[in-house]
């Protein structure tokens, strides 16, 4: 009788516990056979019932259903965590295949592109590229450079001042770079040195508080004003196409001697005469000369041994005839519509 119930027990829970699919289900199948109110233990309460030599027989009958239902309730614990870590293996995988989502990636602005090439062209000419400070000391801003006190451009309606006593400013040129390189190098130097510039101009659409300068310079026995022309065309006609027509006009800068403004024609009406070139027909790019000797001299180079010429061009200016741009206010706005077209 209580052999059957024993056999009857072990069938179906080893029934249940193989058909058994999760781990919290595993745990009540095992309360329910094994706990203390549980099946086996209910049979095992009507051992007292047993005649003495019928007892040890039923106990070792019960206790080998116990340990079937034990190793059984075991391996289907591994086999559920098993198949647990493969269900959630399946579910994180990561499938490289799928495309990723699109990301819209910026692009150079046109100035950057501009000034690349021009990089790339004195570099060929054996240039050095320089890098210096946009708050200058106006020693290397205007004194070193032969501004005499009072000259027009050390006015506090011109330049970004620091301190009350005039000494510490936002370079309003980046001719100061001249005198950092006569300062740190010997001759023969080659120098092209980019970088912020700033003054207190309206906007308009010419003129800008901030704007970009490219400075070069050539230090060396012999260096004449032809060299400076004949470099000056060179890189031009290079950037803009053979045949671009320059001019040189006089002109006067306290640090060069002579000094000169060279102007391209005008890339949007080629010299007519528009809105872009005020009816010039011409575009200014650029100040330039032959290194003041007085500069020289300030420096410890000696100008009866060497000589030198040097540009300071207008990189929004270049940037506008190279891709011919109307309006430099187009150059600082960033407006996505106008930044896509290069
Ligand atoms: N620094 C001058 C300007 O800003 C340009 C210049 C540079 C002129 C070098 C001569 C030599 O207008």
């Amino acid at each position: 009788m209580m052999k059957q119930q024993l056999e009857a027990i072990r069938k179906s829970a080893l029934d249940a516990i193989a058909h058994c699919d999760a781990t919290e289900e595993l745990e009540s199948l095992r309360i329910k056979y094994l706990g203390k109110k549980g099946e086996l233990t209910a049979v095992l309460k009507q051992m007292g019932k047993l005649s003495p030599e019928e007892r040890p027989v039923m106990g070792q009958a019960a206790n080998e259903v116990r340990s079937a239902l034990e190793s059984a309730i075991d391996s289907a614990r591994v086999r559920l965590a098993a198949a647990k870590l493969e269900q959630q293996l399946r579910d994180e995988a990561v499938d490289v295949t799928i495309p990723g989502k699109p990301v819209r990636i910026g692009r150079k602005h046109p100035m950057y592109l501009a000034l690349d090439e021009i990089k790339d062209i004195f570099v060929g000419m054996g240039f050095t590229i320089l890098d210096g400070p946009e708050v200058e000391l106006s020693y290397y801003n205007f004194d070193r450079l032969n501004a005499e006190e009072g000259h027009p451009s050390r006015d506090w309606s011109d330049t970004f001042y620091f301190d009350e006593d005039s000494r510490v400013m936002l370079r309003s040129q980046t001719s100061p770079m001249q005198i950092h390189a006569m300062d740190t190098m010997k001759p023969p130097i080659r120098i092209l040195a980019p970088g912020r510039v700033y003054r207190k101009d309206e906007v308009d659409a010419t003129h800008s508080p901030m704007f970009h300068q490219v400075e070069g310079m050539v230090i060396d026995k012999g260096v004449t004003m032809a060299d400076l022309k004949g470099t000056l065309n060179t890189v031009i006609e290079k950037l803009y196409g053979k045949g671009t027509v320059t001019r040189f006009r006089p002109h006067h800068f306290p640090f060069t001697e002579p000094s000169c403004e060279m102007d391209i024609q005008c890339h949007k009406c080629g010299g007519k005469g528009c809105p872009t070139c005020k009816g010039e027909g011409w575009i200014e790019v650029l100040g330039a000369g032959m290194v003041h000797p007085k500069v020289l001299e300030m420096s410890g180079i000696d100008p009866e041994i060497y000589s030198g010429w040097a540009f300071g061009m207008g990189l929004e200016r270049m940037a506008m005839g190279r891709f011919k741009i109307a309006d430099l206010r187009l150059i600082f706005e960033n407006d996505v519509r106008f930044l896509e077209q290069f």
